[in-house]
């Protein structure tokens, strides 16, 4: 295959393939075949932009259909070898697959990626792996769609050796060395038994329950599980393929699939920055954290995991203390669950060099600083950091919400000054809200984006203002989540709806209970806007309920971890909405339908806002924040997708019932955005039809 850069399966490899196979078969001297790929990697799989129907001016039928192409090649009276280096994905691995034996370089991996764009293998892979290497291991490889190293592969028997050759030529010459011990030997993978089929049955509906509960709501792990299922009961081949085919046709037109599908592109979206930004970003090799807290520690071990060196300044010696303790007891976890060795452990920890001294910042390439959330504070801090820090060091926050452009004019040098919001916990949080002030310069941008990528998160570049897009858009959501609590929906009936209907990761209470509700009480009564008659946490905090960090919120946390609704809740809501002349609702009045709509529309209706007054560039970056950073179902495609999907008129018209039945806070207000959008696309539908 030869097909830069990747050789994808596009309709010119796969004629290419078939035309060759043609050959081999007329020519009789030909004894044995051997598949490899050109360039840095065997296959990336199908050609994704492909995948939703024929190129312009062409149609489907001049095609050559890739099971077919496999099955030729499967068929073949002589030995297949598939010689695998970089990567076989997707469709590339069930190239591999229709080959006879497989080998692979030292370097290579395989893997089946489908599940993580709401599809099924649906080339022949959920059929041929069970094959080769039994029904259990296959299902639980489809399910996680993570890529599988060579090492492994052998292992499990995906591969026959793992070649020990260096260049591509010694390696193509013990490749003929093993197809020589092969001539004669064809092995169909089609026509082999799953070897485990008779036990196989019994463990694939927990491999799918597992899958599940790292899935929720997605479609596709259920479809793969009966491709498997029918790779073990199906009279053959043909028949397995046929009921993949069906489950395959299902899953494409299937809105899980085109918002996983979003989501995807999104993703690498997110990470091309605008014209005015693009600029070569500062190596960054020794990193600086102010603040060695819950986010201070986490981003901590994000750096030190890839290999930067860190130095983790903090107030007092305790406070250090205790924040070593935090990240030590956390990769001792990560030990004990085998995800890292103890020497990694211990090369990490030593990375981490703990200082109470800023004069131990002065030769890092950038600092992190994540301290309380307190203007006052953080100027001091970046003040005390424009004397130390070595030029051209980038000084980042990781504010939640508070002006960057306040923070940087601490500093003689604001252009070096950007917001690194990232997300609890923050070694495991994928998102990093990145911030550009009014003074950032392309170099820093461009740079934190770089360092983002390097620590492995998912960075997305915002505007400043007031809580950036991630946490702005939640101020509505959570409030309406409140109202209607004070109108008469139970807290947990709205945390299950939003969870188990919606599809949100963990519903606006508990998570609310989980950041804590002390903080914006504390920040309330600083202020003198501390009013516990209308404000619900206030009522809460003043009872001493913090959250689940003491037991006591929303929710009452008897075990320290599992909610369970408590009635003093219940009489705080009673009492604010009585004294806010909230009229009350029996539950069963308020429908699930109601709850989604009163918490999703006005937060779409922020997302426009931002889009709107340009604080994100686009909309498919409010989506990857949601996704990565809110919990937002990925098979709903994030919040702008969703609305897309539904209908941005019906979003609208949401807005504007609410508002007519008497919901008046701001949020309800449709974005001017919305509504432009909302009567073009009208326009367009009313316009007839140019003539062809
Ligand atoms: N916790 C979250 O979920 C979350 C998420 C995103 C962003 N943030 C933001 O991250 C920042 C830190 O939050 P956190 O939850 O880690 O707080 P935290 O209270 O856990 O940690 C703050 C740390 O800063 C230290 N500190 C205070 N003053 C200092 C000084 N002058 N010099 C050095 N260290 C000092 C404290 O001793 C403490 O260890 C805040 O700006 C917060 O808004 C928090």
């Amino acid at each position: 295959m030869d097909s830069a850069p990747v050789n994808s399966l596009s309709r010119g490899t796969r004629a290419g393939i078939t035309a060759g196979i043609k050959a081999v078969m007329a020519d009789k001297s030909v004894v044995g075949v051997i598949i490899r790929g050109a360039g840095r990697a065997f296959c990336a799989g199908a050609e994704i932009t492909e995948l939703s129907g024929a190129p312009a001016g062409k149609s489907l039928q001049d095609d050559e259909p890739l099971t077919e192409m496999m099955m030729r090649m499967e068929n073949l009276p002589i030995p297949v070898v598939a010689v695998v280096h970089g990567f076989a994905l997707g469709g590339g691995m069930e190239v591999a697959l229709s080959c006879h034996y497989r080998l692979a370089t030292k370097d290579a991996q395989f893997g089946l990626p489908e599940v993580n764009l709401g599809l099924l293998p649906g080339a022949g892979g959920t059929q041929r792996l069970p094959r080769v290497i039994g029904a259990a291991p296959a299902l639980e490889a489809i399910l996680s769609g993570a890529p599988m190293k060579a090492d492994k592969a052998l292992k499990l028997g995906v591969c026959d050796a793992v070649l020990s050759g260096k260049d591509e030529a010694s390696r193509l010459q013990e490749a003929l060395q093993f197809i020589a011990t092969k001539l004669g030997k064809p092995r169909p993978v089609g026509k082999m038994p799953v070897p485990d089929a008779a036990e196989a049955k019994a463990r694939l509906p927990a491999i799918l329950k597992a899958a599940q509960t790292k899935r929720k709501g997605e479609k596709a792990p259920v479809h793969i599980y009966k491709c498997v299922v029918a790779a073990i009961e199906a009279k053959d081949l043909a028949a397995g393929m046929k009921e993949e085919a069906r489950l395959f046709v299902q899953l494409l037109a299937s809105s899980e699939a085109r918002a996983l599908q979003h989501v995807f592109f999104a993703e690498r979206a997110a990470a091309k920055l605008p014209k005015r930004f693009q600029a070569e970003p500062a190596p960054i090799k020794k990193v600086g954290i102010i603040g060695a807290g819950t986010m201070g520690g986490g981003i901590a071990m994000s750096c030190a995991d890839v290999g930067m060196d860190v130095v983790l300044i903090d107030a007092t010696q305790e406070f250090l203390d205790r924040g070593l303790k935090v990240i030590a007891g956390n990769y001792k976890r990560s030990v004990e669950r085998q995800s890292i060795t103890a020497k990694q452990m211990e090369e990490r920890l030593a990375r981490i060099q703990p200082s109470l001294d800023y004069g131990a910042l002065s030769q890092v390439d950038l600092v992190v600083e994540a301290v309380f959330e307190d203007m006052k504070l953080k100027k001091d801090i970046f003040a005390r950091l424009d004397k130390v820090c070595k030029p051209g060091c980038i000084l980042a926050s990781n504010t939640s919400g508070l002006d960057i452009d306040q923070i940087a004019s601490a500093t003689s040098r604001p252009g070096d000054v950007v917001g690194c919001h990232f997300f609890s916990p923050a070694n495991v949080m994928k998102l990093l809200e990145n911030v550009f002030g009014k003074a950032s310069s392309p170099r820093t941008v461009a740079t934190a984006m770089d360092f983002g990528r390097r620590i492995g998160k998912i960075p997305c570049l915002v505007g400043n203002c007031p809580g950036f897009v991630g946490n702005r858009m939640l101020g509505p959501y959570s409030k309406e989540a409140e109202k209607l609590a004070l109108e008469g929906a139970p807290v947990d009936r709205i945390d299950r709806v939003i969870e188990s209907v919606f599809g949100m990761n963990m519903g606006p209470f508990k998570m609310n209970d989980l950041v804590g509700l002390d903080l914006f009480w504390r920040k309330r009564k600083t202020e003198g806007k501390h009013n516990p008659n209308v404000n619900v946490e206030d009522a809460l905090c003043d009872a001493g309920r913090f959250g689940q960090k003491n037991g006591k919120g929303f929710y009452v946390y008897e075990d320290g971890r599992t909610a369970k609704p408590d009635p003093f809740t219940e009489g705080v809501l009673e009492r604010i909405a009585a004294h806010r002349n909230i009229d009350r609702r029996p539950s069963e009045k308020i429908s699930d339908n109601e709850i989604i709509e009163r918490l999703v529309y006005p937060l779409i209706n922020e997302g426009f806002k931002c889009l709107e007054e340009n604080i994100a560039s686009k909309s498919s970056d409010i989506d990857i924040i949601y996704c990565f950073g809110y919990g937002f179902p990925r098979w709903r495609g994030g919040p702008m997708k969703y609305a897309e999907e539904v209908g941005l008129d019906t979003i609208l018209a949401g807005l504007e019932k609410y508002r007519r039945w008497g919901q008046r806070e701001d949020h309800w207000t449709p974005s001017a955005l919305l509504v432009k959008t909302v009567t073009e696309q009208a326009h367009k539908k009313a316009k007839p039809a140019a003539k062809l």
